[in-house]
């Protein structure tokens, strides 16, 4: 089978497409042929050697989520010629998720979600995760202000949606005039690409997804969140009472559930920025690089 291996850090071209033995699924996974995959921003440091400790040795198969079909089922509850979707943590585990056959734990995969296609599952692992998590986190409730932090990205633009359905008002920081339009069609109320111009103490959460830190924004006895984990930790707010935590996302098969139940209830808009296929990773990763996204970059085996 293919796969994306990479035997040393750089740019887009340590990215090769090698073969390598099919897996075997251990007690409790199974194996799923990969349909399409996508690039996060995980995958960018990774490949460049950004992340430092914690790196998987080399060489190493690069890739965190994955959307297919279930092919060989040995032992667990998803029958052979489900459709699935799923979230490896590559950095954990070295199990990346860039190649044809991924044998993965049952507990990090859930059925798909019936009205979209797997091309556009496979861009919803991380981000969606990263987003309902730190959206639990947050513990937001109907009616309460939300602020994101870079609300158009991957992860954002889901926790604007996602918080939405929560019955949550949402505000939006964006980094470019263009975003401010975008961040509203995926539900914020208001947006703005001027830091300076949030209003102070009025959100009872904030969602940052950049390390924008904009503490000031946060009411007192509020919650700040952060996914930026190299932007290092958020200021110490305990004398405001407000709580605060760098998130890291986990794998979690029933967040994976709730997100597909939450796709076909209609309540989530998945964007793909463009598509490309296996061999032409590379050039997927140099688009990535370029920026401009208006989506995810999906990965088509
Ligand atoms: N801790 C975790 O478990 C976890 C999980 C997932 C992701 N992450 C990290 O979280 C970050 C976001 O991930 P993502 O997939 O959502 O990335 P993304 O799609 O690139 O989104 C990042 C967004 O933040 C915006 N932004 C960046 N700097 C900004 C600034 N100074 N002012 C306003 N907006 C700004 C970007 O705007 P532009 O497009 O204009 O740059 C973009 O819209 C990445 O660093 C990723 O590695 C962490």
């Amino acid at each position: 089978m293919r796969t994306v291996r990479i035997d040393r850090f750089g740019g887009p071209d340590v990215l090769t497409v090698a073969e390598a033995p099919a897996p075997r699924p251990f007690e409790g996974e199974v194996l799923v042929r990969v349909v399409a995959s996508a690039i996060n921003p995980v995958d960018d440091k990774t490949r460049q050697g950004a992340i430092g400790e914690g790196t998987p040795p080399l060489p190493m198969t690069l890739g965190w989520e994955l959307a297919g079909i279930v092919v060989d089922s040995p032992t667990s509850g998803l029958p052979v010629g489900e459709r699935v979707f799923g979230m490896s943590h590559q950095l954990g585990t070295g199990r990346g998720t860039w190649a044809d056959l991924v044998a993965m734990p049952v507990a990090s995969l859930a059925a798909a979600p019936s009205r979209i296609s797997l091309v556009e599952a496979a861009t919803l692992p991380l981000p969606g995760l990263s987003a309902l998590q730190t959206l639990d986190w947050l513990d937001i409730r109907a009616g309460e202000r939300l602020l994101v932090a870079g609300a158009v990205g991957a992860v954002g633009g889901l926790a604007v949606q996602l918080a939405r359905a929560r019955g949550a008002r949402v505000d939006a920081l964006v980094s470019r005039p263009a975003q401010v339009e975008v961040a509203k069609e995926l539900g914020a109320e208001w947006a703005t690409t001027e830091r300076a111009t949030l209003p102070v103490a009025a959100y009872d959460a904030v969602f940052d997804t950049f390390g924008a830190f904009a503490t000031e924004a946060v009411a007192d006895e509020g919650r700040y969140a952060s996914i930026a984990t190299q932007a290092g930790p958020v200021p110490d707010l305990s004398h405001r009472a407000v709580r605060t935590t760098v998130n890291q996302v986990r794998e979690d098969g029933a967040g994976l559930a709730e997100l597909a139940r939450i796709v076909d209830a209609g309540q989530v808009k998945v964007r793909v920025d463009s598509e490309y296929s296996l061999q032409d990773v590379q050039e997927a990763h140099e688009h990535f690089l370029r920026g401009q996204l208006s989506g995810k970059i999906a990965l088509v085996l």
